[in-house]
């Protein structure tokens, strides 16, 4: 079998994981896919930034559109972020020279994956982004394959670990919120646009997503009742400890009579309960069926590795020819049906 060939773009934290995963494992990606995983093309934006790895025999291609279009890559590696702009242009001419994408980036999906989902199921390609949700937790992949024979009543979790650290560290650490959000940002915690996390808007995103996946809609960022945890106080955090309860910003996705609810807000969560024991950067997803009943994954939402790792998971999955669908047209979903469920076309 050829190698699936594989043009990267983008080398900051998690491409630099990527291409580090593949370097150090190849035998071990061969063994477990049946087919070699190479790198044919990478790019970003300074071609002169040592990135500590070693790129040498990769074509260099800084425009993304152009990376995406090689036609000595059969995936476009789409981990330069922004909701619009290079990424969505690069995705898009990816898809329409007939490549299946990778990508980590959930603001853009959550924004343009329904037009991005359909434009692949035309050109029979693939988008997957496993690592836009919950980081190193494979919960698209859940969702999809093994609790496939549910019908998933509600999804639930923790899935901005900077939001979880600023809350659990103004608890232990008795700071108010000012402190520790200067704190996270000195850590490098933040995203560039700090709103995106502390606002839920990051989080709200990636509830988006996981909703569309488990309830078969499209994704509908614009229908999250969203609120950040920038008016949260330590008199806050006291008084919910006192009476046994923690605040964390969880989303919730479920189906109501009125339709699907989502919701990403700070709550209150039993101290003793899986979410409550929620500590720093950790994300956690919990996932209803009603085969399943319940089930809870957690693990480390962002970061180099686990962030490379989902979007090795996906990249393995293309190598053996998998192209299981996440949300696409109306045909593909439970649309049909339930059809008071909002953001319908
Ligand atoms: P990052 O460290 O900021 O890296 C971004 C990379 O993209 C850099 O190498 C940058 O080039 C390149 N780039 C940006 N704009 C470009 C352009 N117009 N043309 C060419 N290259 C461009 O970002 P990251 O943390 O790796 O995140 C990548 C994606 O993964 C984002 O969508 C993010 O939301 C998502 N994600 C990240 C994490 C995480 O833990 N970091 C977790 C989950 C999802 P230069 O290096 O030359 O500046
Ligand atoms: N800013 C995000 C977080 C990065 O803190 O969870 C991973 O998506």
């Amino acid at each position: 079998t050829a190698p699936l060939r594989l043009g990267i773009a983008g080398l900051g934290t998690v491409g630099v994981g990527v291409v580090k995963i593949v370097r150090s494992h190849k035998a071990l990606l061969t063994a477990r896919t049946g087919r070699e995983i190479v790198i044919t093309a990478v790019g970003a934006r300074d071609q002169g930034k040592d990135r500590g790895v070693n790129l040498n025999g990769y074509a260099w291609e800084s425009d993304p559109v152009a990376l995406a279009r090689r036609d000595d890559i059969d995936v476009f590696v789409e981990l330069m972020g922004g909701s619009d702009g290079p990424a969505l242009e690069a995705t898009r001419a990816a898809l329409d020279t007939g490549k299946d994408v990778v990508t980590a980036n959930k603001a853009m999906l959550a924004l343009h994956g329904q037009a991005l989902a359909e434009q692949a199921e035309d050109a029979g390609r693939a988008i997957r982004f496993e690592a836009a949700v919950a980081g190193g937790i494979p919960v698209i992949k859940a969702l999809t394959e093994g609790l496939a024979g549910n019908e998933i009543t509600r999804v639930m979790g923790v899935m901005n670990g900077t939001c979880n650290y600023i809350l659990t560290r103004m608890e232990s650490a008795g700071l108010p919120y000012d402190a520790v959000f200067q704190e996270a940002s000195d850590l490098g915690y933040l995203e560039a646009d700090p709103t995106l996390d502390v606002g839920g808007i990051d989080a709200g995103h990636k509830l988006a997503l996981l909703s569309a996946i488990a309830f078969g809609t499209r994704p509908d960022f614009d229908g999250v009742d969203l609120e950040g945890i920038q008016r949260i106080a330590i008199d806050d955090i006291r008084q919910a400890a006192d009476m046994g309860f923690r605040i964390k910003l969880l989303g919730v996705a479920r189906r109501t009579g009125r339709g699907l609810e989502q919701r990403m807000q700070p709550c209150l969560v039993p101290a003793d309960s899986p979410l409550g024991q929620l500590e720093g950067g950790t994300n956690m997803v919990v996932v209803e069926g009603d085969a399943v009943e319940q089930i809870v994954l957690r693990g480390p939402g962002a970061g180099q590795g686990p962030t490379a790792s989902a979007v090795m998971g996906d990249i393995c999955d293309l190598a053996r020819g998998i192209r299981v669908p996440t949300f696409g047209r109306p045909a593909h979903t439970l649309e049909a049906a339930p059809a008071a469920l909002s953001g319908l076309p």
